[in-house]
């Protein structure tokens, strides 16, 4: 089987400009929005003239269906708030390229996915957690994302495009490449990474309420501002994971909304995200309630009351033997003595689909490490080599 380079580059840029955000190659199209159903439609169309049946599930999953059983391809082609035009995009069109360049060879049935909400607009890896049954649709439906638009509304907006679930037991395994996302490949100066395993990740959201008051004329002593519990409890969680910790465990509070935001009033609430990840859930596990712990001793000194939101979650997973066999043996065929082996950080679709199939996922450089920005970027000659790379190991798999 041939990949055809210039195909694939020109419907992967092309899918940049649905959402283009004017700023160098980066991309605005958050899960449900219009340009990430544009890109949806659009996708579909080159899904059918690749030959593949296009069928929607009611979460708005995009899938290409080959004929008989098949192995499945891809990624998500949502993005973040301001993302890069990589970050998903890649493994869904060189799934699309690999899947045509088979069928035009000869070679093993393959069938493309885009899943939907990846990105977490509202939860963790939404389409695919309800796809591989992880998250009832029902539960989905009330997830609600930071503008309390929830599941249920904003996948109306797709409702005339669904053609109903998508069966899952036609496909005997799933591949997805994807750009690192972080340094280690752009530092060491290789081209390939194979991935061993997926993080664990947890992510809640947290509320303290207090008292909106004049900033002028309430004494501090007898203020219940919610900013400073947040600030105090962001500095107790930071000494206290100390102990429980690797280099590799990370935590962020990413999202802050404080009521009402105005700079002569005390702020009486604030809502923030909680987001830890770790290859370990026991770490998890003990991470979960030094947060907990520690948020409710912040409240209790300061008068305050306190709410958590759902613990959404994904636990740590490891990739399939077989597959990951395949894509080693051909990274050291395309990319000789240029590829190692190494866990993945960032969260993806594989995790909620080897519930159901087996997996394996690999990764190309991100330049600078940088993603989720719209600096986010690959070279071509890494991107065509992860494609070349991907359709090696569909071939050794045959
Ligand atoms: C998905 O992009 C993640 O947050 O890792
Ligand atoms: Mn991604
Ligand atoms: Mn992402």
């Amino acid at each position: 089987m041939k990949i055809n380079a210039e195909r694939f580059l020109m419907d992967l840029h092309h899918l940049r400009t649905f959402g283009d955000s004017g700023v160098g190659k980066g991309v605005i199209r958050p899960a449900y929005s219009e340009p990430d159903i544009a890109a949806r439609k659009w996708l579909a169309s080159r899904f059918h003239d690749a030959g593949l049946r296009v069928q929607i599930d009611e979460m708005g999953n995009l899938f290409g269906v080959a004929d008989g059983p098949s192995l499945l391809l891809g990624s998500h082609s949502d993005s973040q708030p301001t993302g890069g035009w990589l970050d998903g995009a890649l493994g869904v069109i060189a799934a699309l390229e690999v899947a045509r360049s088979s069928r035009e060879a000869g070679g093993p049935a393959i069938s493309v996915v885009s899943f939907q909400d990846e990105e977490g607009r509202f939860g963790v890896t939404t389409g695919s957690a309800v796809w591989s049954g992880h998250l009832p649709l029902a539960e989905a439906d009330k997830l609600v994302d930071h503008t309390g638009v929830s599941v249920a509304t904003a996948r109306h907006a797709m409702a005339d495009l669904s053609t109903g679930p998508v069966d899952s037991a036609q496909f005997h395994g799933f591949i997805e490449l994807h750009i690192e996302q972080g340094p280690t490949l752009d530092q060491s100066g290789e081209q390939i990474g194979v991935v061993t395993d997926i993080v664990g990740i947890r992510d809640m959201k947290v509320t303290f309420e207090g008292q909106q008051n004049h900033a002028g004329t309430t004494p501090m002593h007898l203020r219940k501002d919610a900013f400073q519990a947040m600030s105090a409890f962001n500095t107790l969680i930071n000494e206290r994971f100390r102990n429980v910790v690797t280099p590799s465990t990370v935590w962020t509070i990413g999202h802050v909304s404080l009521h009402p935001n105005a700079s002569s009033i005390v702020p009486g609430k604030v809502v923030f995200s909680m987001q830890w990840r770790d290859g370990d859930a026991d770490r998890l596990a003990r991470m979960e309630k030094i947060i907990r712990d520690t948020a409710a001793e912040v409240a209790d000194a300061r008068e305050m009351m306190l709410n958590f939101g759902p613990m959404l979650g994904l636990e740590p997973v490891k990739m399939d033997v077989q597959l990951r066999g395949a894509l080693e043996a051909a990274a050291q065929e395309i990319a000789p003595e240029k590829w190692r082996t190494l866990p993945s950080g960032a969260l993806h679709d594989a995790t909620n689909v080897s519930k159901i199939m087996p997996v394996a996922m690999l990764f190309v450089p991100s330049i600078g490490g940088i993603s989720h920005a719209f600096e986010e970027d690959t070279d071509e000659a890494d991107l065509i080599a992860g494609v070349e790379v991907l359709a090696r190991a569909v071939s050794l798999l045959g």
